[in-house]
């Protein structure tokens, strides 16, 4: 087997799932320093990214596993392991670049118990980031920097916020780069105003992004807040006026920033993107998805697939106090339709929904060629 051409060899792996190619690691001294070579790795995501090789990713409080789309039979289910967390601990997805998915824990009585986590559900690799000089907030978001030219060059920004009197805080911001496997101090550099719900993130480019939307003086506000990695700072923008004040998920389509956001005068869902990333005027209304919330049927989004699908979560109620099991329903924007897709999950604010590639990043120092 071992006599193939070197070329041939990696044709036919590029062809294969993650799972049988750890497995080939064990089949000879070449076949192991071709699967972890760099070369090899990067062209296994290229590939991953061509053929839309994206699992999501669904955690239902203690409950995670992963949804094969795409690429094979829908909503095939099949549970991931993350016994390196421990027994009992709750976490949360943070976010997911390259195949590589960030989790933390946030125990809110013991803060100093809290813990980042890097994790490739593929091969099962996990490290524990080491503690930073704050305790592990439960604002942390998980970034890359794409300019560095290495696939895991990956970024961690841990924000604690303390709250004074008044209205009035103080942040320690700190970032965490993987490559160099170290924390920096960063300081008291989070954009007012604050809170303490920034919803759910999406990676664009080296930008870390959300989308907080929350009571500020009695009033709804709602802007963006992004954090660059590699220049390590915050930038905030505002929304255009004539965006709807409601809750918002924010996500990527066709390449750029959007946002869905609820509009509570007609009850729909309406998706924008941002077509000129960081241009406020750019902002344009794509569609009003034709699901609305009401008494008895409730659609929430939770996000985007990677192809054009809005997944929201659907929930029947039965009478006052009971309800159905809810269900993912991936909305598909061209037909304009739901499609079938029979994938239970908790309750809208316990489910949490991350996108991932499949791809063969380490983890583990001995793979990496670090500087
Ligand atoms: C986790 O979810 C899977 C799939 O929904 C289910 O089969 C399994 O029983 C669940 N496990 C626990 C511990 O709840
Ligand atoms: C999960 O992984 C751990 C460590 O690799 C292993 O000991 C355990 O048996 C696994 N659990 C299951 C349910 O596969
Ligand atoms: C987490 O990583 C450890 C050390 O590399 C490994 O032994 C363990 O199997 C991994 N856990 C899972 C659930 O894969
Ligand atoms: C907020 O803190 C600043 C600096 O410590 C102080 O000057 C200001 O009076 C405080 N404002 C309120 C409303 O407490
Ligand atoms: C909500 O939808 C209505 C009807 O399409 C529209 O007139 C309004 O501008 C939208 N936005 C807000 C903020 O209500």
């Amino acid at each position: 087997m071992a006599s193939f051409p070197i070329d041939v060899l990696v044709e036919i792996f590029l062809w294969l799932s993650v799972k049988p190619l750890v497995r080939f690691r064990c089949v000879c001294k070449s076949w192991n320093s071709l699967l972890t070579s760099p070369f090899f790795i990067k062209a296994y995501l290229e590939r991953s990214i061509k053929l839309h090789k994206f699992d999501l990713l669904k955690y239902d409080f203690n409950n995670i596993s992963r949804v094969q789309i795409h690429y094979s039979p829908k909503n095939e289910l099949s549970n991931l392991n993350t016994s390196f967390i421990k027994d009992g601990e709750k976490f949360k997805l943070v976010g997911s670049c390259n195949g590589i998915a960030c989790l933390s824990s946030f125990n809110g009585e013991i803060p100093h118990h809290s813990k980042i986590f890097l994790w490739n559900p593929s091969t099962g690799e996990n490290i524990t980031l080491p503690q930073p000089s704050h305790h592990v907030s439960n604002l942390v978001g998980f970034g890359f920097n794409p300019l560095s030219g290495h696939p895991d060059d990956f970024s961690i920004v841990n924000m604690n916020i303390y709250f004074e009197q008044h209205s009035n805080y103080t942040s320690q911001v700190e970032v965490y780069s993987f490559r160099r496997n170290c924390w920096k101090q960063l300081g008291n550099i989070f954009p007012p105003p604050l809170t303490r719900h920034i919803g759910n993130q999406v990676i664009f480019k080296n930008f870390i992004c959300w989308c907080p939307c929350f009571y500020l003086d009695g009033e709804l506000v709602a802007f963006l807040i992004l954090f660059n990695v590699g220049q390590d700072d915050f930038q905030k923008i505002a929304l255009p006026d004539i965006m709807p004040l409601g809750e918002k998920v924010i996500s990527l389509l066709e390449g750029c920033l959007s946002v869905i956001a609820h509009n509570s005068s007609t009850e729909n869902f309406e998706v924008w993107i941002m077509k000129e990333f960081g241009i406020c005027k750019s902002w344009i209304k794509l569609y009003t998805t034709g699901v609305s919330t009401g008494r008895l049927l409730s659609y929430r989004p939770v996000g985007f697939a990677n192809s054009g699908e809005v997944f929201f979560i659907h929930t029947f109620y039965m009478g006052l106090r009971f309800k159905s099991p809810s269900h993912l329903a991936p909305y598909n924007i061209q037909s304009e339709k739901f499609e079938e897709f029979n994938v239970e999950v908790d309750w809208y604010d316990t489910t949490q929904l991350v996108t991932c590639l499949e791809s063969l990043i380490s983890l583990s120092s001995t793979n990496n060629v670090k500087h």
